[in-house]
């Protein structure tokens, strides 16, 4: 078994709040620097667009894909301990021995929440985010579950509840669903609101959609695991880019899932602008410029 989770804390708690889970996975050898490299040169050569890094970050409310580091990604890892900074290897699993990881995990998750989970999940993916000492990973949120499994080096991860309308209000949330990944903005007075997490070796936390985070690593070098499933989520794409387009003409939208025949009427505007966007978009579904969760973006199903 490589997770550890509560099945009490899971039905109480799974994708409403955050909880604290643990891990068998920090010995393993796929995940040690030399390997890792490896892994990050394959991917360089055969799927570059699967690696986001940057360097030099110091500010939470950055946004992605606005500090590139200076070297290839190889070389950055070989200097990481200098480098300031954060590299995520995504869709790891499309290298066949990470794939195997990623299933026991999926495997084990199942196991706690039961099989009808599996139909909820579209795509399962795993992330590798290595982190350079005293390196921030900067604020945002994910359209994705996630399971965020600490390897090696300690840190602290906060993390913000997603109901909480002062921290994440409706126009973010419409925002991101609709047209940007980066539309998550932090707040330095509501720090307060999020629960600091200490992520060690073989301790996690699970993450749900939509809870904003952000990560300040300790002055060591980090290497974290995300266990990630994308969802079935069209009626939230089509509710929130009706909001989103709505709010674009000065109205102020009630937010989606209080009155069921308000959304019916919405869902079908909130799709056809959704596929405006889309196509505006060059066929991408959000602006993904620095996909924050490090994964994908994806279109509607
Ligand atoms: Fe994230």
């Amino acid at each position: 078994m490589s997770l550890i989770i509560d099945p009490g804390l899971f039905a109480t708690h799974f994708n409403k709040r955050h909880f604290e889970i643990q891990h068998r996975l920090a010995a393993h050898p796929l995940f040690e620097i030399p390997r890792l490299l490896q892994l990050a040169r394959e991917m360089a050569a055969d799927r570059p667009g699967d690696i986001y890094y940057d360097a030099g970050v110091t500010n939470i409310g950055s946004r992605w894909g606005t500090s590139p580091a200076e070297f290839p990604v190889d070389q950055t890892i070989e200097r990481l301990e200098t480098a300031g900074a954060w590299i995520d290897l995504k869709a790891a699993e499309r290298s066949a021995p990470y794939a195997q990881v990623l299933n026991n995990c999926i495997s084990d998750l199942l196991q706690v929440s039961g099989r009808e989970l599996e139909r909820k999940m579209r795509r399962k993916e795993m992330a590798i985010f290595l982190t350079s000492p005293n390196r921030l990973s900067t604020y945002h949120m994910d359209s994705e579950c996630n399971f965020l499994l600490q390897l090696r080096g300690e840190k602290n991860i906060s993390i913000f509840p997603k109901d909480d309308r002062e921290v994440l209000p409706e126009e973010e949330i419409e925002r991101f669903w609709a047209a940007d990944t980066n539309a998550a903005i932090y707040k330095p007075h509501l720090q307060h609101r999020a629960s600091v997490i200490r992520l060690k070796p073989g301790t996690g936390v699970h993450i749900p959609v939509n809870a904003p985070h952000w990560v300040q690593n300790d002055n060591n070098i980090s290497v974290t695991v995300a266990i990630l499933y994308h969802s079935w989520h069209q009626e939230y794409l089509d509710l929130y880019a009706a909001n989103y387009c709505l709010r674009k003409m000065r109205v102020s939208p009630k937010p989606p899932f209080q009155s069921r025949w308000r959304d019916s009427i919405k869902r079908p505007i909130g799709a056809a602008a959704l596929r405006l966007l889309t196509l505006r978009r060059g066929g991408h579904l959000r602006d993904v410029a620095g996909n924050a969760a490090g994964v994908h973006d994806v279109s509607p199903p």
